[in-house]
């Protein structure tokens, strides 16, 4: 098992994790415990879980339906009404047991409760295992913004069990990879070419892969916990790729998941590093390329741009009323704080619409 230590808590990664698990558990023997899944972490992941913490009759399941549209006030609600009326107090547990959406609103659903109750995070997918079950950032979707409630708070314990994703899709499994290609591009060229090659991609060398991300993700985020300066790093693809998702989500049939949307993101502003920091054009195309090799061009239209800018206006990311990026000097170099204006925005937006026609 390998143990990989965060600002205030703990990951863990391997085959073995649940013996562990257990240890953690028996601090809250005598302590209500709950369990949040959706239906799928329920059917491919709660019999697994169960199992292997011997929890079977001492946790209650709640669960919901899944998609980030249930990523909503109106869910914590039912959710904190059900600790309610299971009287629920301060020493109680709960265990996120799913995919991103369920390990940030579970998240923070604890972080809220009685001021703040412990909770622990077994992610079943592979964005949740590299990304979003790490780095104490937990909230919910307002209004169609993504991710504006929220809080920093990490869980007691991040459980990376591995086989969960043998059930996941092709296309949810290439939507977590987005997030490691990321990674590689802000900090780590040697492993972006690993996963530009698929080298990692095969089962045996998913620990591998769920490792090496998680490393560069914690590096990052235990010198800048709550993203005053260093952090925003983790954000590349994510100002222009959060607009796209939003705007997605709203008016298409089937919207594109948070990776396939970052990847979107990605591709803009690695156009923006080109014009403003000089990112090479050999490496603009690389990164153009290997994008459209793993992922589905997304049709993008120039009447979607004014939304686009006024999702972006709303993103947390930005101060002041400027829109705010963080950009590559070069594959493995971020920087972050570059003011970018309206117009260069515009021009990365159909930069993408010029290589996906
Ligand atoms: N907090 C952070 O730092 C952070 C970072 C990146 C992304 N995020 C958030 O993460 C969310 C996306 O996460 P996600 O991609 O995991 O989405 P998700 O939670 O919607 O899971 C994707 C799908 O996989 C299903 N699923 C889960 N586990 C499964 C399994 N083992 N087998 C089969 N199906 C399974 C889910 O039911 C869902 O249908 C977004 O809301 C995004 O904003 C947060």
């Amino acid at each position: 098992m390998k143990k990989i230590k965060t600002k205030g808590s703990q990951v863990i990664i391997g085959e073995d994790v649940f013996i562990a698990l257990k240890k953690t558990l028996k601090a809250y023997a005598s302590h209500k415990k709950f369990l949040l899944v959706d239906e799928n972490s329920f059917t491919h992941c709660v019999s697994e879980f169960i199992v292997q913490t011997d929890l079977t009759n001492d946790i209650e399941i709640i669960e919901i339906e899944s998609g980030e549209e249930n990523k909503t006030l109106e869910i914590c609600q039912h959710i904190w009404q059900t600790f309610l009326d299971f009287n629920a107090d301060r020493k109680t547990l709960l265990i996120n047991l799913g995919g991103g959406v369920i390990t940030d609103l579970g998240g923070f659903i604890a972080s809220t409760y009685k001021r703040g109750i412990d909770f622990i995070n077994v992610p079943t997918t592979l964005l949740a295992q590299i990304d979003a079950s790490v780095g104490g950032k937990v909230g919910i979707d307002f209004n169609h913004y993504k991710n504006v409630i929220g809080v920093f708070n990490e869980p007691q314990l991040v459980v990376i069990y591995p086989y969960f994703l043998k059930t996941l899709n092709k296309r949810q499994m290439l939507s977590g990879y987005a997030e490691a290609l990321k990674h590689g591009l802000i900090a780590d060229k040697l492993y972006w070419k690993m996963l530009q090659a698929g080298l990692l991609s095969d089962a045996n060398n998913w620990e591998k892969l769920i490792e090496t991300s998680i490393e560069i993700k914690n590096n990052i985020v235990k010198n800048d916990f709550e993203e005053k300066g260093e952090r925003k790093k983790l954000n590349f693809g994510h100002t222009i790729g959060h607009a796209i998702e939003s705007h997605s989500l709203k008016h298409d049939q089937l919207p594109l998941l948070h990776g396939e949307a970052i990847a979107v993101g990605m591709i803009c502003e690695a156009y923006l590093s080109h014009i403003k920091l000089n990112l090479s054009s050999k490496e603009l195309k690389e990164i153009s390329d290997t994008f459209l090799i793993y992922f589905n061009p997304y049709p993008i239209n120039e009447s979607f741009f004014n939304h686009y800018l006024e999702l972006m206006k709303n993103d947390k990311k930005n101060e002041n009323d400027t829109y705010n990026f963080t950009l590559l000097k070069k594959i493995g170099e971020a920087e972050f704080n570059h003011e970018v204006s309206v117009e260069n925005i515009v021009e990365s937006l159909k930069y993408y619409i010029s290589i996906t026609k």
